[in-house]
């Protein structure tokens, strides 16, 4: 069944390049990605997985672990490590699922047939705290992700998930949010102290509140 926003992430068991993981242990109290890529020794797959190593202090900041996984086996993923550090000049310091039998893919809807039988597409889940599924966008093969939209997103989530607030279109962390439509406009003038600039009854914006 396909999963959805809101939904429990589900859980599983796992061969990973660092050992064996339980997916709810190893995200504990933090947030999560999981994310997919079709195959080990391909060059989209390559830059992905290093721009996330290159990124790993920015995930940590936030609080984020992450997790990778393609349906290749273990030896090889190890071998490919070795070529992401050395051509991406990165350190890959992350767990990739060895997922031979499909089951993760399987679980996590990441095999498209219609693009390709056995491979799995890009597939990005986070999941929060509560182990609960807050977004997931999925990409051809051929388009690599941007894992800087990626923190973007999180930064989203995390300020949604402390305060009242959504972030409008093109939001950077730092900018201004938007009052969400549940806090009536005496409430958010009281909740709000660095002040709310009332466009519209519906349409009302106040700094980003920390
Ligand atoms: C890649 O990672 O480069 C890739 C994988 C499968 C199809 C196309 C590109």
């Amino acid at each position: 069944m396909a999963i959805r926003l809101g939904d429990e992430a589900p859980n599983f068991k796992a061969k990973t390049t660092l050992g064996e993981i339980d997916f709810h242990e190893f995200l504990g109290d933090s947030w999560g990605i999981l994310f997919s890529h079709p195959a080990d020794f391909t060059p989209v797959c390559t830059t992905e997985l290093g721009r996330t190593a290159l990124l790993q202090q920015e995930f940590e900041n936030r609080n984020v672990k992450v997790l990778a996984i393609s349906v290749d086996p273990l030896d090889k993923h190890q071998q490919w490590v070795g070529d992401i550090n050395e051509t991406q000049h990165c350190f890959v310091d992350f767990p990739i699922i060895a997922d031979e039998n499909r089951e993760v893919a399987t679980l996590y809807d990441m095999i498209h047939p219609n693009a390709s039988a056995t491979l799995t597409v890009r597939s990005l889940f986070i999941i929060g705290p509560d182990k609960k599924i807050k977004l997931f966008i999925t990409y051809p093969a051929s388009t690599g992700r941007n894992f800087v939209e990626v923190l973007r997103v999180i930064d989203s989530l995390q300020l949604t998930a402390k305060h009242s607030v959504a972030t409008p279109a093109d939001w950077k962390h730092g900018e201004d949010v938007i009052v969400v439509p549940a806090v009536s406009t005496e409430d958010a003038i009281k909740k709000f102290p660095k002040g709310v600039n009332i466009v519209k009854p519906y349409l009302r914006y106040t700094p980003q509140p920390e």
